[in-house]
C-alpha cells in the first residue's frame, strides 16, 4: 500500500493515536503533513522529527478546536503551509479532567457536555468541510469516533462524548453524499481502549490494570488492548487508492469486542 495523495493534515496529533497516524501516512508516501497541537508543542516537534525520519517533511499547525473559529483557521493556514490539504483526520481529544466526571449521566456538568460537543461534533463539522474545499483532485476525511459510546448507555459518565461521537458519526455520513462526486471519501474510525500515551494513560492504573483483564479474558477474542499502530495501520488503508469506494462507513477497529454478546456470561459464548 503506498498512498498517492501528497498532503495531509492531522488534527491532535502531537501524541497518541494521532501521532502513530502522521508517522504511518509519512511511511506510506505522504509528503507533506500538518502536525497540529494545542498545548504540547514540544510533543508535536517530537512527532515532525518522527515523520521527517520517514522521509516527509512537516509543519507545525497550533489552534484549538473547541472555539467557532479555531477549526477553520488550523485548516486554512495547514493548507497554505502545505499547498494544499488531500487528507484530514481529526484525532482530537480534550485531556479525560476536561470532560470526564464520575457521575451518572443525568449529572454530567453542562460545561463538560458543551466541550465534547465542541471538540468532536463541532469541529469535525467545520474542519472537514474547509478541508474539503481544498481537495481539489480527491481526498480523504476522517474521524477518530468511539462508535461504541454512541451507541450504548452503559458506560454512564461518557454520555457527553458519546452524545458528541455519534454525532460525528452521523456528519460523516452527511458529508460522504456531499462530497463523493468531488472523489472524496468521508469516514469514521473507531479504536476500542488503545494502551500508550492516548487518553487511556491518564485513566487511574487500576481502571488500566481492569481493561487489560477484560480484553485478555476473552472479551476481547484477539486476547489484548489496541495499540496505536493498529488504528494508524486503518487509516492508512483509508487513504489508500484501493478505499477510494469507500465512504461513509463507521469502521470499529477492536479486536472483535464489538461482536461479543451482553448478554450471555463469556464461558456460555465461547466454549473453552
Ligand atoms: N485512545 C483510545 O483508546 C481511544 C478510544 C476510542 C476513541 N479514541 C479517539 O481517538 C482520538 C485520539 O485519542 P487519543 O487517545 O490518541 O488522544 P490523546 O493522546 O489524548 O491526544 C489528544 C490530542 O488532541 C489534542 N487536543 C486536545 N484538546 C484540543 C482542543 N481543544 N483543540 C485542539 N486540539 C486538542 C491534544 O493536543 P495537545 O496535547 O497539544 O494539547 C492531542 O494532540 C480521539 O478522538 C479519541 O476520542 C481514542
Amino acid at each position: 500500500m503506498r498512498i498517492k495523495f501528497q498532503t495531509a493534515l492531522i488534527t491532535g496529533s502531537s501524541r497518541g493515536l494521532g501521532r502513530q497516524i502522521a508517522v504511518k501516512l509519512a511511511r506510506e508516501g505522504v509528503k507533506k503533513i500538518a502536525i497540529h497541537y494545542r498545548t504540547g508543542k514540544s510533543d508535536a516537534e517530537t512527532t515532525l522529527s518522527l515523520i521527517e525520519a520517514e522521509g516527509a517533511s512537516g509543519t507545525l499547525v497550533q489552534g484549538d478546536v473547541a472555539n467557532a473559529s479555531g477549526g477553520e483557521n488550523i485548516v486554512m493556514e495547514a493548507a497554505k503551509k502545505l499547498g494544499g490539504c488531500d487528507i484530514y483526520v481529526q484525532s482530537v481529544v480534550p485531556r479525560l479532567g476536561e470532560i470526564y466526571e464520575h457521575v451518572m449521566a443525568t449529572e454530567l456538568s453542562l460545561e463538560k457536555w458543551q466541550l465534547a460537543f465542541d471538540t468532536q461534533a463541532r469541529a469535525f463539522f467545520v474542519c472537514a468541510r474547509t478541508a474539503a474545499k481544498f481537495m481539489s483532485g480527491g481526498g480523504r476525511i476522517i474521524g477518530l469516533s468511539y462508535t461504541m459510546g454512541g451507541r450504548t448507555g452503559g458506560w454512564q459518565p461518557w454520555v457527553g462524548m458519546g452524545s458528541a461521537k455519534a454525532a460525528m458519526d452521523s456528519i460523516s455520513r452527511y458529508f460522504a453524499v456531499a462530497l463523493g462526486r468531488h472523489g472524496i471519501t468521508v469516514n469514521t474510525v473507531s479504536p476500542g481502549f488503545s494502551d500508550a500515551s492516548t487518553v487511556v494513560g491518564q485513566t487511574p492504573q487500576e481502571w488500566q490494570d481492569a481493561m487489560l483483564k477484560w480484553a485478555e479474558s476473552g472479551w476481547t477474542p484477539m486476547g489484548r488492548r489496541g495499540t496505536p499502530a493498529d488504528v494508524a495501520g486503518i487509516c492508512a488503508l483509508l487513504c489508500s487508492d484501493e478505499a477510494r469506494f469507500m465512504t461513509g462507513q463507521a469502521l470499529t477497529v477492536d479486536g472483535g469486542a464489538c461482536l461479543m454478546n451482553p448478554h450471555f456470561p463469556l464461558a456460555l459464548q465461547v466454549p473453552a
